[in-house]
C-alpha cells in the first residue's frame, strides 16, 4: 500500500516527461517532405542540448529525430572506456536497444572499431560486403544490419566514441546523409562534455557539504556513523517506496546532510549537557531552516533541502519548522524521521545508554499516525531485523 501510493505520488513528473519524449518523436513523422535533416532539425537539437542537463533525455530525443530525419531503422551512442579498450553502448535505440546495452566491443573491431581508431567516418553501403564488418555484434542481438554510417565524436581534438545510424529505410544512406550525421556528432560530443563537466561540479559540490555534515557531527562528539547508517537504512527501504535504482546515491548523501544545520547552532545549546530550556529549543529547532539555507537553492541539492528542512515534522502537524501534515510532508522526510528516531533510541549517547530493540519498537509504534507516517513505519517495522543488523555492522 505504502509502495503504490508513493509511486502514484512520484509518477506525476515521469509522465510530463514521456508525454515531452512522444511530442518531440512524434513531430518529424508528419509527412515524409519534412523528413530531411536541415537546419531546422540541428536547431532543435541544439536546443534540447542547451534546454537541459538531462543527458540521457537530451541523447534520446536527438537521436529520434537524427533517426527519422535520415530515415533509420536504429542508432547508437558507443562510447570509448580507455581501461579496457573498449567501446560500450551508451545509448541505442532500434527493437534490440536493451540487448546493446550490455555489448563491449574491442575498440578496433568492426565498422566502429575503425571509424575510432582513423577518426574517418565510414559510409557503409552494404555491411555484409564490408572487410571492417563486425558480426559478433549482430549475432549476439539478432539485429541484421544492412547499411550505416559512423562518425567518430570528437571533443577537444580527442576521440570519446562513435555515433552510428543502421538502415535507412528504403535504400541506403547518401553522401549528404554523412555529412548530416558528422555535424549532429559536433553537438552530441558537446552534450556529452557538458555533462561530463555537470556531474564534476555537482560531486565537488556534494562532497563539499558531506564534509560539512560529517565535521558537524565530530563536533557533537559522534564519530559520523550516525548519518552513515541513515543513508544505508534509507537505500535498503527506498525501492519499496518507488525510488528507482539510479535515485538512490543521491538519496543516501541527502539522507546523510539531514542535520548540516546545526553548525549554525552555538556550543552552548548543541553540546548542552542538560535539557534545553525553552528558548534555547526554539534555537535548536532553526538548524532545519539554516540546513535549507546552507545547502543552499541548488537544484543538484533539491533532495537534500528538503530532507533537512522537513525532517523533524511530524504526520499529524505538530512537528517542525512549518508544522506540515501527513503527505504534505516529502516522502524522504518522512521516512528519515522514522530512521532518525530509530538510530537515536538505539544508540548510545553521552547522555543514555542505547534502548533494547523492544522497547524502541513500542516507541515508534507509540508515534504511528501520531509522529510517524503509519505505511511507511509499517515498511520499517516489516524490515526491524534488517535495520538492527545495519545498526550493528555499521557501529
Ligand atoms: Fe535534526
Amino acid at each position: 500500500m505504502t509502495k503504490k501510493k508513493s509511486q502514484k505520488k512520484r509518477a506525476a513528473p515521469r509522465q510530463a516527461k514521456k508525454t515531452k519524449v512522444r511530442a518531440a518523436k512524434a513531430a518529424p513523422r508528419k509527412s515524409r517532405a519534412s523528413q530531411t535533416y536541415d537546419a531546422s532539425t540541428q536547431n532543435r537539437i541544439i536546443k534540447l542540448i542547451n534546454s537541459s542537463l538531462d543527458i540521457d533525455e537530451v541523447l534520446n530525443l536527438s537521436m529520434d529525430l537524427m533517426e527519422n530525419s535520415l530515415n533509420a531503422t536504429a542508432s547508437s551512442i558507443l562510447l570509448h572506456d580507455p581501461d579496457t579498450n573498449e567501446l560500450k553502448f551508451y545509448l541505442a535505440t532500434g527493437e534490440k536497444k536493451d540487448m546493446l546495452k550490455v555489448i563491449r566491443m574491442p575498440a578496433d573491431k568492426g565498422v566502429a572499431g575503425r571509424c575510432f581508431q582513423t577518426g574517418r567516418t565510414l559510409l557503409i553501403p552494404d555491411a555484409a560486403k564490408s572487410p571492417f564488418f563486425y558480426k559478433a555484434v549482430d549475432d549476439k542481438t539478432k539485429f541484421v544490419t544492412k547499411n550505416l554510417i559512423a562518425t567518430p565524436l570528437p571533443i577537444k581534438g580527442k576521440r570519446i566514441g562513435v555515433l552510428e545510424v543502421l538502415n535507412k529505410s528504403g535504400g541506403t544512406f547518401t553522401k549528404h546523409d554523412e555529412q548530416r550525421l558528422k555535424n549532429m556528432a559536433q553537438e552530441i560530443s558537446v552534450a556529452i562534455e557538458n555533462a561530463r563537466l555537470y556531474d564534476e561540479v555537482k560531486n565537488a559540490y556534494v562532497q563539499s557539504m558531506l564534509n560539512m555534515a560529517k565535521a558537524e557531527r565530530f563536533r557533537d562528539n559522534d564519530t559520523g556513523l550516525h548519518i552513515e547508517r541513515c543513508g544505508e537504512y534509507a537505500t535498503r527501504l527506498a525501492p519499496e517506496l518507488g525510488y528507482e535504482e539510479r535515485e538512490l546515491e543521491n538519496l543516501r548523501v541527502s539522507m546523510m546532510m539531514h542535520d548540516i544545520g546545526k553548525v549554525a547552532i552555538p556550543d552552548s545549546i548543541l553540546l548542552k549537557p542538560g535539557r534545553l530550556d525553552e528558548a534555547e529549543m526554539d534555537v535548536m529547532k532553526t538548524h532545519t531552516t539554516k540546513g535549507g539555507q546552507i545547502l543552499g537553492q541548488a537544484p543538484l541539492l533539491q533532495l537534500a533541502i528538503e530532507i533537512a528542512t522537513c525532517h523533524h515534522e511530524k504526520w499529524d502537524g505538530s512537528g517542525y519548522p512549518q508544522g506540515l501534515k501527513g503527505e504534505v510532508i516529502p516522502l524522504s522526510a518522512r521516512l528519515l524521521a522514522i530512521i532518525d528516531v530509530f538510530d537515536a533510541l538505539s544508540s548510545k549517547r553521552p547522555y543514555k545508554d542505547p534502548f533494547p530493540p523492544s522497547r524502541v519498537k513500542e516507541i515508534l509504534i507509540e508515534g504511528r499516525g501520531t509522529h510517524f507516517d503509519p505505511n511507511i513505519l509499517d515498511l520499517f517495522l516489516g524490515r526491524f531485523q534488517e535495520m538492527c543488523a545495519i545498526l550493528k555492522n555499521m557501529s
